[in-house]
């Protein structure tokens, strides 16, 4: 006779906009026992993030049963980052969790890390791969090939073409489009609504159709 795994408690770090958004998904996918949330903020805690979600205070999460499993629901990339860096210091048994939304597409070849946030009605193409703490967001379409490192965020509605590149802790704007092959650089923003056609250099941030350096952007 076979025996289930025990399905984990999650705890969602960050109470915000984006701590919802995880949670949802997190609740629809049924791959959770329960799922509270967690923050920094002392006003948030008592109070419910979504229904049936509490926000916990530090004495009731140190009390949760095994096993555990944490997602950190930060927007911030850099921030995401390094809270993730902390609470594995202070978690050493939890689990970093990655969450599907249940009407995302992910491809039974893609390669997905620890951490990953996968929302509502978005597409991870064949052969995609996607680092630690990646968060592909509602309805954007990572195509065939793609490789997302650790941290990067690929907003609402973006389509990524096939084998795009898109740096460490990225950000690539609600609604832009970039054309294949083309990479975006570690730390680089793309704006909303940009349509990327040559590479975006590490750190820099461009935004306009074709993109542009921002201040060229707006001039
Ligand atoms: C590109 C972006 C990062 C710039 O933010 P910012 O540095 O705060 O810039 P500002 O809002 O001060 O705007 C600076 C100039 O760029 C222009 N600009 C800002 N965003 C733009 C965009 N997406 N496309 C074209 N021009 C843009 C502004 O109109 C402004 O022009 P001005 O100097 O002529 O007035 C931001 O506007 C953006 O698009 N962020 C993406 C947000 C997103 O998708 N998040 C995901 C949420 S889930």
């Amino acid at each position: 006779m076979s025996t289930s795994p025990e399905k984990p408690v999650l705890i969602v770090f960050g109470a915000g906009g984006h701590g919802r958004v995880a949670a949802d998904a997190a609740l629809f996918s049924g791959a959770f026992a329960r799922v509270v949330a967690a923050d920094r903020n002392p006003a948030a805690w008592g109070t419910e993030m979504l229904p049936g979600v509490p926000v916990l205070r530090p004495d009731e999460l140190s009390a949760l049963p095994a096993p555990l499993a944490v997602h950190i629901a930060i927007g911030n990339n850099p921030v995401r980052r390094q809270e993730a860096a902390r609470l594995a210091a202070e978690w050493p048994l939890a689990q970093l969790a990655t969450i599907v939304h249940p009407s995302a597409s992910v491809a039974a070849s893609a390669r997905v890390a620890p951490g990953c946030l996968m929302t509502a009605q978005c597409v991870v193409g064949p052969m995609a791969e996607l680092g630690e703490g990646v968060i592909v967001n509602h309805g954007a379409v990572v195509d065939h090939d793609c490789r997302i490192a650790a941290w990067a965020h690929i907003a609402p509605g973006v389509k990524l073409g096939g084998a795009v590149q898109v740096g460490e802790a990225a950000l690539v704007g609600a609604g832009s489009t970039v054309l294949r092959n083309l990479r975006v650089g570690a730390g680089a923003t793309l704006g909303a609504g940009a349509v990327l056609l040559q590479d975006l250099p590490d750190g820099a941030a461009w935004a306009g159709v074709p993109a542009r350096p921002l201040a060229l952007a707006s001039a």
